[in-house]
């Protein structure tokens, strides 16, 4: 359940009507919903309730550091892959001992960073990196608590750009090879072996995939423990999806309870999770206003002041997200449109194939754009990119203004 609904025919983010914040704020416009946002967090953290355990909200969905403050006033944790988002993290509030750092490529300097800031844990994906990690805590004296990524090798029945629990992918390190390099970790001198962790894929609809990955995880942490190697907290990383259009996710408080009841009688083992677009998506709408009605011969168009820089996952990977408009129960006649932006490129689009009665003014709203939204925005066509406010009962909060043309050249120099 999310906070925005229509209040006399005009959507509302809680108390606010959007149609009011598009026309003082301008658009595109990101509106998220402070309400939305506590919820989801809690739905999580209560589901799990008493076994010991952390949420760790993903950063990289939505990394605005309104959103980010939100969470930390609930005790959130986080789960970062970069130091910029370390940084974010820093700067909004949070507590920087709950932060885990996942991440295929971390630098000496990002490591040194997070080791200064006295981190939760590196969740580390390889073994060159656990000799870099070795290496410049040895450099900072310090002793570097770490987890292994396992990759499980679960299908997570996801889009292929967002599967990451397969052999084929990128991440992590093989289940065959994880006690290995588990020794390998214990025996290297400024390492704190403390946990394990995976993350499967994104935007999953079932629990499954993800009890699977946890069975086998927990296998594992078995076998090291009669090794002597002792694991003290299992991450099962996040992906729990979302309803775009007509999937039907668990709630979080089902998916929760799924892997809660997978760890009875392991009340040793701390439980992890990294949920991003679970927390963050349907707190949030990407609000844009029609500029031009287009008749093709093939095709009507919608042509909107929002475009692929703006919110890219329409295009990159023809997600589908709903656009319904700010204002319903007009008298008007609807037509099927493709709703398109500005920007020079054929994939350029929001949506196809969309029943709308709109006129030039118009303002809609694409619902479930509070998570990999804005952070994914460019500026792409030298487009400032939209404003991102903040809404908490009838208070409005401008958690980033719109940028203006001088911010799309900062940095850059002309030649004399
Ligand atoms: N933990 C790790 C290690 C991850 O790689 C991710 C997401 C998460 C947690 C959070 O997953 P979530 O709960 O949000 O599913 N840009 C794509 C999604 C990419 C997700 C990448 N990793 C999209 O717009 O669908």
């Amino acid at each position: 359940m999310d906070h925005f609904s229509y209040q006399n025919q005009t959507l509302h983010a809680e108390d606010v009507s959007v149609k009011d914040l598009a026309s003082q704020y301008g658009t595109p416009l990101y509106i998220y919903s402070r309400a939305t946002l506590e919820r989801h967090w809690k739905a999580f953290d209560e589901a799990l309730g008493d076994h010991p355990h952390l949420i760790c909200y993903a950063v990289k969905a939505n990394s605005n550091i309104g959103v980010l403050s939100v969470l930390a006033k609930l005790g959130s944790g986080f789960d970062i892959v970069s130091g910029g988002e370390l940084a974010r993290v820093k700067a909004a509030g949070g507590d920087m001992s709950k932060v885990v750092f996942s991440g295929v490529g971390k630098t000496p300097e990002e490591i040194e960073f997070a080791l200064e800031e006295g981190i939760h844990c590196f969740n580390v994906e390889s073994e060159p990196e656990l000799h870099r990690i070795n290496e410049v805590a040895g450099k900072v004296g310090k002793q570097a608590p770490i987890s292994l990524r396992i990759n499980p090798d679960v299908d997570a029945k996801t889009h292929p750009y967002i599967s990451t629990g397969l052999k084929a992918n990128k991440f992590g390190i093989a289940r065959e090879r994880a006690i290995a390099v588990y020794e390998l970790a214990n025996s290297l001198p400024n390492l704190n072996v403390v946990g394990m962790d995976c993350h499967i894929g994104s935007q999953l609809t079932e629990t499954g995939p993800f009890v699977d990955a946890l069975e086998r995880l927990l296998v594992l942490i078995d076998e090291l423990a009669s090794k002597g190697i002792h694991i003290k907290h299992l991450d099962v990383g996040g992906g729990l999806g979302v309803t775009y259009r007509d999937e039907t996710p668990p709630h979080p408080r089902e998916y929760a309870a799924a892997i809660a009841e997978k760890m009875k009688g392991r009340e040793n083992l701390t439980l992890i999770m990294e949920p991003g677009r679970a927390i963050a998506a349907n707190a949030g709408i990407m609000v844009t206003k029609v500029e031009f009605v287009k008749s093709g011969e093939e095709k009507n168009f919608a042509i909107v002041d929002a475009a692929m820089n703006d919110l890219i996952r329409p295009s990159l990977y023809s997600a589908w997200m709903s656009i319904i408009p700010v204002v319903e129960g007009l008298d008007r006649e609807t037509h099927n449109y493709d709703v398109v932006g500005p920007v020079c490129e054929t994939g350029d689009f929001i949506g196809k194939d969309r029943e709308l009665g709109i006129e030039s003014g118009d303002y809609l709203a694409v619902r479930s754009a509070g998570a990999y939204g804005f952070v994914m925005a460019s500026n792409y066509n030298s487009r400032c990119r939209p404003a991102e406010l903040m809404v908490d009962g009838s208070d409005v909060h401008v958690v980033r203004e719109r940028e203006n043309l001088k911010d799309l050249w900062k940095g850059e120099h002309k030649l004399t």
